[in-house]
C-alpha cells in the first residue's frame, strides 16, 4: 500500500514536470518564462538538463490538467502540487502559479518536487516557494543538483556546495558540473551522506555575505564531522556563484576558485586576518576556533596533520594544540 502511493505520488510528479516544461513553449511561457530564463543567459539546452519549467499564472491550471489526465486530488495534495483552502479543504489550488519552476530530483532523475521563483521584484512575497516535505520528498535526504552532478563528482573527486538553484545552473553553464545546493537551508548529515557516495571531498561556495560565511562555518564543521576533507571560496560581498561567474566569464570564475580555495584552516584565518595580526585577545580566539573545528575531525590521524598545519600557519607550538584538542575531545566523549 505504503509502495503504491509512493508510486502514484511519484508519477504525480513527473506529470507535473512534464506539464511545466510545456508551459514554457505557451505563448505565456515564452514571453514571460523562457524571457525570464535567457535574460539570465540559460540556454534551451541548460534549460532542458535541468528540467526547467514555467507555472502558468492562474488558480488551477495544473490542477485541471492532471485531473483530465485521471490523477485524484488527494494525491495531488498528497505530492505537495496543491493546496486546500483554508476555511473551505474541499477547495483545492495551484501551489505554484505565475512563477519559473526548478525541478528537485532524486539521483535517478525523477522530480521529487519544485522549486519556484518569482518573476517580479516584490518584497511582499517569498523569492522561492518550494514543494513541501512529503511521503517522497525528504528535504534532508537530497542535494539539488546531484542527478546532473553525480558522474562529475565521481570524476573530479571533488563536489562543489553551493547555496542556490540557479548557482547550480550557472556553474554548469561555466562548465563546472560537479555541483549540488543544499538550497538555502542548514547542511544535514543525510546531505552528507549523500555526498560520500560520490566523494570524499567537498569545496563550499556560499554566499558573499554574512549569512553566507555563517553557514559556512557551520556547514565546514559538520562535513569535517563527517570525515570528509573540506575547502571554502569567499565570493566579494554580495556576490554569490551565479552572480559571479556571470560577471567575470567562465575562466576568470574558474581560475578565482583555483587561486581563492583554502582548507578550513585558511577559511578561518582569512576571515579574521585583520583583528589576528594586531590582537593578541582575537589571535586567541581565532586558534581556539580553528582547535574547535580540528577537534571534529573522526580520524586521529588526519586530526594531527591539520594540527601541524594549524601550529605553522598561527605560529604556536603544536604541543599547545595538541593540549586543547585533548581537552576538546575528553570533553565530548
Ligand atoms: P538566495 O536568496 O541566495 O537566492 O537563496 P539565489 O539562489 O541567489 O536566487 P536568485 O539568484 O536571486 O534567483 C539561496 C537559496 O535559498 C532558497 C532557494 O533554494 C535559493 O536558491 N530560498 C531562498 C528559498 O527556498 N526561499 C526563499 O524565499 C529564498
Ligand atoms: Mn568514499
Ligand atoms: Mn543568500
Ligand atoms: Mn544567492
Ligand atoms: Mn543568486
Amino acid at each position: 500500500e505504503a509502495q503504491n502511493e509512493r508510486e502514484s505520488l511519484l508519477i504525480a510528479l513527473g506529470f507535473a514536470r512534464d506539464y511545466f516544461v510545456k508551459n514554457l513553449q505557451t505563448a505565456e511561457g515564452k514571453s514571460i518564462g523562457l524571457s525570464y530564463f535567457k535574460e539570465r543567459g540559460f540556454t534551451p539546452a541548460i534549460i532542458e538538463k535541468f528540467d526547467l519549467g514555467y507555472a502558468l499564472d492562474g488558480w488551477d491550471n495544473l490542477l485541471n490538467a492532471a485531473k483530465s489526465a485521471g490523477f485524484k486530488e488527494e494525491i495531488l495534495l498528497k505530492a505537495g502540487l496543491i493546496l486546500q483552502k483554508e476555511g473551505d479543504a474541499s477547495r483545492v489550488y495551484d501551489r505554484f502559479r505565475n512563477r519559473v519552476i526548478f525541478a528537485i530530483h532524486n539521483i535517478g532523475g525523477k522530480p521529487l518536487g519544485f522549486g519556484a521563483r518569482i518573476l517580479t521584484k516584490d518584497k511582499n512575497q517569498p523569492k522561492y516557494i518550494n514543494s513541501p516535505e512529503t511521503p517522497v520528498y525528504h528535504k534532508s535526504e537530497v542535494l539539488y543538483g546531484m542527478y546532473q552532478a553525480k558522474k562529475a563528482i565521481r570524476e573530479k573527486d571533488n563536489c562543489y556546495l553551493v547555496e542556490g538553484y540557479t548557482d547550480v545552473v550557472s556553474l554548469h553553464l561555466s562548465g563546472i558540473e560537479n555541483v549540488v545546493a543544499s538550497s538555502g537551508t542548514s547542511l544535514t548529515e543525510g546531505q552528507i551522506r549523500l555526498i560520500k557516495r560520490f566523494t570524499d571531498q567537498v569545496t563550499v561556495l556560499y554566499d558573499g555575505d554574512a549569512a553566507g560565511i555563517k553557514a559556512s562555518l557551520r556547514g565546514i564543521d559538520l562535513l569535517l564531522e563527517g570525515g570528509l576533507n573540506v575547502k571554502a571560496v569567499v565570493f566579494p560581498n554580495g556576490e554569490d556563484p551565479d552572480s559571479y561567474s556571470r560577471k567575470v566569464g567562465s575562466q576568470a570564475f574558474q581560475d578565482y576558485l583555483e587561486n581563492n580555495s583554502s582548507d578550513f584552516i585558511g577559511f578561518k584565518i582569512g576571515l579574521y586576518k585583520e583583528e589576528f595580526t594586531k590582537n593578541p585577545i582575537r589571535k586567541a580566539e581565532v586558534i581556539r576556533e580553528v582547535v574547535q573545528s580540528i577537534g571534529k575531525i573522526p580520524d586521529p590521524i588526519i586530526r594531527s596533520v591539520y594540527a601541524k598545519e594549524a601550529s605553522g600557519l598561527l605560529g604556536i607550538e603544536e604541543d599547545i594544540i595538541h593540549a586543547e584538542l585533548n581537552k576538546i575531545l575528553l570533553k565530548s566523549q
